[in-house]
């Protein structure tokens, strides 16, 4: 069993990383939950392949309940954050009584959401069973639903009580939705963790130590940075080009960071700021990981950029990889960068 403790300004929390943990779930919640009454939400798919397994590590210690919604980006939304609610309240759901998120980023964000706003906040756990789940939203506190065409548009920050993580959930994933998790995983080792990509390198197989380097990349900025006002702008290292590649050519987005993290190391090595020699190594590890190479030319995104939201009005801010494991943020203008880029 592994495990790394997360600690923010109000709250902190445990991340449990362990095989087969899905089996053995109740002394580990009993450590943060003291009532006897807990309701699962989970996805139509997720259910299939480990929701009795969940309820049945629980059924001892814990009267239970499940909300199942359908699986998919689209049960982000404001009616089934309804229907959940609708359903929580149905069956008697109380404040201090607790849900645990079982599933993907989707059921993690709308669960979380529902957390924070049903009774005005009621305790949750996270068992995120993808992989991007695992490595991403497992951390950081951030929870919410897509509204009037926008993503992630309502929402509010919100600490979990615990995060359960069963590696062994990998293998019932696609292969695309495994990859997409591996986009920001192999992206958590080049902005942070050095250590992380030559173990990535040395052993295909994303174990618990692998989980917990790259959890540990996150949680070092989320703490830094609890509500996204500086320094977690690192984590978008391969986002900005990522955001043009995904919303042109509709990759995954896991697969998109990858060609976006390609695209800024070719940008950082034409502004004299990425060691050209990270390139090949890059290259290998995404290969090895099943994520897509694509030589897209950034000159040709750079009109796209200037409208991703993360950038604030003239200025881009860019995220750079100088060498592997370390990460810069890069303010520079539109008409500054074009300048650079004239002079090379
Ligand atoms: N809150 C955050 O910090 C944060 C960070 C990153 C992403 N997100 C959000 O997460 C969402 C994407 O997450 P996702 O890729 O996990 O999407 P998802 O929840 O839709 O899961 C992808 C698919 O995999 C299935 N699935 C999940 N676990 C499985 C397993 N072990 N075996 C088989 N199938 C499984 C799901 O049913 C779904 O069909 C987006 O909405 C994104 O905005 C949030
Ligand atoms: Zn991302």
């Amino acid at each position: 069993m592994r495990k790394l403790d997360i600690n923010l300004k109000n709250s902190s929390y445990d991340i449990i990383v362990e095989n087969n943990i899905l089996d053995n779930l109740a002394p580990y919640i009993k450590e943060v939950y003291k009532n006897d009454k807990i309701f699962i939400i989970t996805d139509d798919k997720v259910k299939t392949y480990y929701l009795d397994r969940v309820m049945k590590s629980l059924e001892n210690d814990f009267k239970l309940d499940y909300v199942v919604v359908k699986n998919g980006e689209e049960s982000k939304s404001l009616e089934t954050f309804a229907y959940v609610c609708e359903e929580l309240l149905k069956k008697g759901i109380r404040r201090n009584q607790l849900l645990i998120a079982l599933g993907g980023g989707v059921i993690g964000d709308l669960t979380g959401f529902v957390a924070s706003a049903l009774y005005r906040g009621i305790p949750y756990v996270g068992i995120p069973t993808s992989l991007l789940s695992q490595m991403d939203s497992s951390i950081g506190g951030k929870t919410g639903i897509d509204f009037y065409g926008r993503k992630n548009i309502l929402g509010a920050f919100k600490q979990p009580l615990m995060v359960i993580i069963d590696p062994t959930t990998h293998k019932t994933l696609d292969a695309k939705e495994f990859a997409n998790g591996m986009g920001e995983l192999i992206k958590h080792g080049a902005i942070g963790n050095k250590k992380l990509l030559d173990l990535l390198l040395a052993k295909p197989e994303i174990d618990e130590n692998i989980i917990i380097e790259s959890l540990k990349v996150k949680k070092r900025v989320v703490e830094l940075d609890e509500f996204d006002q500086g320094e977690r702008m690192t984590l978008n290292f391969g986002h900005t080009f990522g955001h043009a590649i995904e919303l042109k050519y509709g990759y995954k987005h896991g697969e998109a960071v990858a060609i976006g993290m390609i695209m800024a190391i070719k940008l950082g090595i034409d502004l004299n700021i990425t060691d050209s020699s990270i390139l090949d190594t890059m290259k290998k590890i995404l290969k090895l990981y099943n994520l897509p190479i694509v030589d897209y030319d950034y000159h040709d995104y750079l009109e796209d950029i200037k409208g991703d939201k993360k950038n604030l009005a003239g200025t881009i801010n860019f995220i750079f990889v100088p060498k592997l494991g370390e990460s810069i943020i890069y303010k520079i203008t539109e008409s500054e960068l074009k300048e650079k880029l004239r002079c090379k």
